[in-house]
């Protein structure tokens, strides 16, 4: 198979390391707008090279973005128009309804698929599990120190109380794990989601809880950061590298 990646930065070369080490990745294909970086990458593995995106939709299986909002409204539709597959890691652009509904139209009609990975956030096969039969209720809460919401706080206070379509407007940089929940569940108008700033933690912490005609779902994750970027999770480089071993696999474990 072969892979193109959009966007080189923490998840871009954590995915790019993982997958040139699979054995069923053939050939790897590096962009990043700040192009050295894409080069430098190159350099250092085996199987990839630096090409401009427009460049290596043709050659490639699927693509994988892991680079901005802007990078998915540019390149998303170029992609999944050639019936090539697309891993979005940008999940919180999918926040527009009408953006959204158009590159799943897009993908239906050239035969694509749109894979959008857990990320940073964990329940999300329990969410889409349990969505099946209809889930009643569903609420993140999101912990992080106060400084990376921003603010300089000595209690712990909580910034957000609403739905998750108010949380991604007023906290935009929170709008992944909030969009992939919706997403997975009962969308962005039914999804709440409450925001804590706490001077004591140490990780971002995701709490889902859930309840419906399944019975009851309660996932936390403690996450640290990426050891190449503090401010991205690791688990985000993490899921992309296992939903793109899920994707070469025979073995299919997991919703
Ligand atoms: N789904 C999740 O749970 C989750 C978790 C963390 C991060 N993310 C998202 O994944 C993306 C990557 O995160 P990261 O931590 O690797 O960020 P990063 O800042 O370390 O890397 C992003 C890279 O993309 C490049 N880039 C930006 N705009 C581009 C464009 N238009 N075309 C090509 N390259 C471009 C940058 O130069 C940079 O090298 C971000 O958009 C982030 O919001 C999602």
């Amino acid at each position: 198979m072969k892979l193109g990646i959009i966007g080189c930065g923490a998840i871009g070369t954590d995915v790019a390391m993982a997958t040139d080490e699979m054995e069923e990745i053939d050939e790897i294909y590096l962009y990043d707008v700040v192009e050295e970086k894409a080069m430098e990458l190159a350099s250092k593995l085996k199987k990839a090279k630096f090409m401009h995106v427009e460049e290596f939709i043709p050659k490639v299986d699927i693509v994988f973005e892991a680079a901005s909002q802007k990078a998915v409204r540019e390149y998303a539709e170029k992609v999944l128009e050639q019936g090539k597959n697309l891993i979005i890691m940008t999940i919180g652009t999918l926040f527009d309804d009408e953006f959204r509904e158009h590159l799943i139209d897009v993908a239906k009609r050239h035969g694509a698929k749109i894979y959008l990975p857990s990320g940073a956030v964990a329940g999300i096969d329990g969410i889409k599990a349990a969505s099946m039969a209809g889930i009643d209720e569903v609420t993140l809460v999101t912990t992080k120190s106060p400084e990376s919401l921003g603010r300089h706080l000595s209690r712990r206070t909580i910034l957000f109380e609403g739905n998750a379509r108010e949380a991604v407007k007023q906290f935009p940089k929170n709008i992944n794990v909030a969009a992939c929940l919706s997403l997975a569940g009962i969308g962005f108008d039914r999804t709440k989601v409450k925001i804590v700033a706490d001077p004591v933690v140490k990780f971002n912490s995701h709490k889902v809880l859930a309840h419906g005609k399944f019975g009851r779902l309660r996932a936390e994750v403690e996450n640290l950061p990426n050891p190449n970027n503090p401010k991205s999770s690791y688990l985000a480089s993490l899921s992309a590298i296992a939903l793109i071993k899920k994707i070469v696999s025979p073995l299919q474990i997991g919703v």
